[in-house]
């Protein structure tokens, strides 16, 4: 089915000016840009978008990260968009992450893994409409 997924750039990446490269990525891969902006995140904005981890020991540590430069947040659109973008991501930690992935080939530690990718459809609705309103969304 034809899904969309959240992702974001994150500031490690924009770091080494690989947003182009990223991008060029999914869109190979058929996964088509419907929204994007660049934004630099607030503890608050950070914060409750990984509200699901608040208890975990690394939560402080991923705010203060996120929230360390600037990020690229896009909704990406197309056929199984959710795990097509989580193959393309590749594991969470780098160092266990496929050869040719984003994270295996642009991502340093588990921190600063390079980009965030929704996990399920249920998170893919509620982490789209943190950061984006309908109208923001050009589907296509
Ligand atoms: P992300 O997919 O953005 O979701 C939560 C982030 O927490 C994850 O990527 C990692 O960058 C970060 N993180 C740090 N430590 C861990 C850990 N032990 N398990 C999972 N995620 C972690």
């Amino acid at each position: 089915a034809v899904e969309r997924t959240l992702s974001i750039i994150k500031p490690d990446a924009v770091a080494k000016n690989v947003v182009g490269e990223i991008v060029s990525r999914f869109e190979k891969a058929g996964l088509k840009v419907v929204a994007s902006k660049m934004a630099h995140l607030s503890d608050k904005e950070a914060g409750g978008f990984y509200a699901e981890h608040a208890e975990r020991p690394f939560y402080g540590d991923l705010v203060a990260f996120m929230t360390s430069g600037p990020v690229v947040v896009q909704v990406l659109e197309g056929e199984d968009a959710i795990a097509r973008n989580r193959e393309l991501m590749g594991a969470t930690n780098p160092k266990e992450a496929d050869a040719g992935t984003i994270r295996a080939d642009f991502a340093e530690s588990i921190d600063a893994n390079a980009v965030h990718g929704s996990d399920s459809p249920a998170s893919a609705a509620r982490e789209v409409s943190y950061f984006f309103a309908a109208t923001e969304v050009h589907s296509r």
